[in-house]
């Protein structure tokens, strides 16, 4: 089995039967990492088998990641069913992995660009500039002269001074402004930085059209990792007040964003992607006439559910607490590395044992195992790096491993190298049959 995943591995990529990313295929450089056609489950326990202490090879044990490129395209079709209006501009932060912006690139979304390497690296695929909008209010002046240089016209603004350095830098640009929404039902709150309260809006056109500025319509972000679908609507009706005193300028707007905040496949209690797509769907169509586009800027939606973690327990500490044995485990990614989710994204993150003491324990019914109190570590010689407080596990053992799903947004992309480790390799596999 060894064999066979070290074949796959250095093998020319193969993809299977998802038509564009067939026909991206073929552009592809040597170098690409290959996509197997394997259910997870049999990716990880590959490369678990293929690790063995007999053999010392250097590394074998780091974590590793699974990524499911299918999953990606599925999340993709799932958009196109509930919310056919609204096309998805892919928030590359969440997770700009090579092959995941290969697919959505071949696929025709468009991307929301924080940066210039990230516009960069979406240009480099061959994505034309109309399918990128450079979302980030507050620009470095010299990534908009790149924007300029390279037709990335569509930017968000939300303060004056944006506005009047955009006219030096890029006076043709398509401008798009963010207004502040109520973000207090999201996990992360951008409007602590980000959009312009409602009564500012008004100064704010009025200063545009001084600039002689061309915008082009409105944006909103409901925060990400949204806990109540309400936003949304509460949000465009915001977005329809800002549009007429646009049209009351004499804008002609044709554009309205709703951002990202949209839940990945992951979550299957409270908001739902359905739900939101339920609410925010027929707010769009009843507050907005056909002749505007209607863009968003999911991130977490696409990724969240397509990557998994396994990591190898590195270490364990036997504690005697109150007549209680309890155990500390120490694993091989952790909260300044893949895990900064639990940190920045304020992400609560589940351990699943894949092997206990040296056994697969996905061959062995779980529920007649005893457990123990026992608390998970990052590999790092900080106390914060701490992955989850109070498990509930069976005695694992130096060399075993723990999967975590849904590790695919705000993860891998924020991970530091602090106290030397190294990022997680990452294993592509395709599920979508
Ligand atoms: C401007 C902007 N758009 C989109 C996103 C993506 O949000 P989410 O991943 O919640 O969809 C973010 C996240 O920070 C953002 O700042």
């Amino acid at each position: 089995m060894h064999t066979e995943l070290q074949t796959l591995l250095v093998d020319p990529p193969c993809v299977n039967n998802m038509p564009l990313l067939k026909q991206q295929q073929q552009q592809l450089p040597l170098d690409l990492p290959v996509i197997h056609n394997l259910p997870i489950q049999q990716v990880i326990e590959e490369k678990i088998e293929s690790v063995s202490i007999l053999k010392w090879e250097s590394d074998q044990e780091n974590a590793f990641f699974v990524a499911d490129i299918g999953e990606v395209y599925r999340q993709h079709l799932r958009w196109k069913s509930l919310l056919p209006r609204i096309e998805p501009f892919f928030a590359i932060k969440s997770n700009p992995d090579p092959m995941v912006v290969r697919l959505l690139a071949a696929i025709g979304i468009g991307f929301d660009c924080a940066s210039k390497s990230e516009i960069q690296q979406v240009l480099s695929l061959g994505v034309e500039p109309e399918r990128i909008i450079y979302a980030n209010p507050c620009k470095q002046a010299s990534f908009i002269r790149y924007a300029s240089q390279h037709n990335v016209a569509k930017m968000t603004f939300d303060n004056a001074e944006e506005l009047h350095k955009i006219k030096m830098l890029y006076p043709n640009a398509e401008l798009v402004l963010r207004i502040l929404t109520d973000d207090s039902k999201s996990l992360c709150q951008l409007g602590l930085k980000f959009g312009a309260p409602l009564e500012e809006v008004p100064s704010l056109l009025q200063t545009a059209k001084d600039l002689d500025l061309n915008v082009i319509g409105i944006s909103f972000h409901v925060g990400s990792g949204c806990l109540d679908e309400n936003a949304f609507a509460d949000a465009v009706v915001r977005a329809r007040w800002a549009f007429d005193q646009g049209e009351k300028l004499g804008f002609k707007f044709d554009l309205l964003d709703v951002g990202g905040g949209f839940p990945g496949a992951d979550v299957q209690d409270g908001i739902t992607f359905e739900k939101v797509a339920a609410i925010l769907g027929p707010a769009v169509d009843t507050m907005f006439p056909s002749n505007v586009r209607v863009i968003a800027e999911p991130g977490r939606y696409y990724v969240a559910s397509a990557f998994t973690a396994c990591t190898h327990v590195i270490g364990r500490r036997t504690v005697k607490a109150e007549n209680q044995t309890q155990y500390m485990y120490y694993v091989n990614d952790g909260m300044y590395g893949s895990f900064n989710c639990i940190l920045f994204d304020h992400q609560v993150v589940y351990p699943t044992v894949l092997t206990q003491g040296g056994k697969k324990y996905y061959e062995k019914k779980q529920d007649n195992d005893e457990t123990f109190t026992s608390s998970i570590w990052g590999p790092t010689c900080d106390s914060i790096d701490c992955l989850a407080k109070e498990a509930k596990l069976p005695v694992l053992d130096d060399g075993d491993w723990i999967k975590w799903d849904n590790m695919g947004a705000y993860t891998i992309c924020a991970a530091s190298q602090f106290n030397g480790f190294r990022q997680s390799e990452i294993i592509y596999t395709n599920t979508f049959q």
